[in-house]
């Protein structure tokens, strides 16, 4: 008999359980979204969806029917009823003995959960203090993977340092973006941020703060910094899909702008929040 054994428990490995089988617990084989909707609306679920699509095809995973995707979501969203939701969901290349070649023929796994967002006003008034970190992931960060290691490496250290989020650091001394946020400096009334690439994920926070900026007339120059000019920047702020745009305090054991949100960072707050009405 084939044997496996989960804790102190034999069995035999015929009768595990598919999700102990699942590829992306072995090799993080799947891709994932975060989500989320504000007052009981979700909010760009179809830039979402676009990009989920663009995962899947990233790291091909066929057959995926996006218009059921939508449908899960929203029955789920529905059954949930949570006005201000997060929103998780990923899909594996599906269960299987391990095997790295994987055999075509499985079926996808599917996984969603949603959770209520708590109070996070606190950190828009306060600020993040964040710290650096390598980045040591992969050459396809675009595909939103759920090779998450690194990430969780970064922000396990950042958390030693008592910083809510790491900034990753690339080879060359260029910030590519945070953990699980995008990076944003301001210089002289610009905002700026890494050109997306291969590396860095397209994040849809990104994409609406870029609209909020062309709607207050502040342009928004993609650029990569490096961490000496980001110690020095105005204002630092983060988008991520849970928080929206997150002021930064302090960076590494520098203290950024003089007050906490800085008036670009507070502008850009208010100019978003018009788009989750
Ligand atoms: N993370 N960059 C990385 C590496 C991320 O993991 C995230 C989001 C972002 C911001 O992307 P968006 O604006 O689309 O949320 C940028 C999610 C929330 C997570 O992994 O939980």
């Amino acid at each position: 008999m084939n044997v496996a054994m989960i804790d102190d428990r034999i069995l035999d490995a015929n009768q595990i359980e598919r999700p102990y089988l699942d590829r992306g617990l072995y090799f993080g084989d799947g891709v994932y979204e975060v989500l989320r909707s504000y007052n009981g609306k979700i909010f760009a679920l179809e830039d979402h969806l676009a990009r989920f699509k663009d995962s899947l095809a990233g790291v091909e995973i066929g057959g995926i029917d996006i218009d059921r995707i939508r449908s899960r979501i929203l029955k789920a969203f529905d059954a949930a009823k949570i006005p201000n939701a997060k929103i998780y969901f990923h899909i594996t290349r599906g269960s299987a003995p391990r095997d790295h070649n994987p055999d075509l023929k499985i079926k996808p796994n599917f996984f969603l959960t949603i959770s209520e967002i708590g109070d996070y006003s606190k950190s828009k008034i306060n600020g993040y203090k964040v710290s650096t970190y390598p980045d040591l992931r992969w050459k396809m960060c675009r595909i939103k993977s759920l090779n998450l290691l690194p990430n969780v490496l970064a922000r396990m250290d950042a958390a030693k340092k008592g910083c809510d989020e790491a900034i990753l650091v690339d080879e060359e001394g260029f910030i590519t973006e945070g953990a699980s946020s995008a990076f944003f400096a301001c210089f002289g009334g610009n905002i700026q941020t890494a050109p997306t690439s291969a590396n860095i994920l397209p994040s849809i926070t990104r994409k609406y703060i870029s609209k909020a900026a062309r709607n207050l007339g502040i342009s928004f120059v993609e650029k990569s910094i490096t961490v000496e000019q980001a110690k020095r920047a105005d204002e630092i702020f983060l988008g991520v899909t849970t928080k929206d745009v997150i002021p930064v305090a302090r960076f590494d054991d520098a203290a950024i702008s003089d007050t906490v949100p800085g008036s670009i960072t507070a502008k850009l707050i208010s100019e978003f929040e018009k788009f989750t009405r």
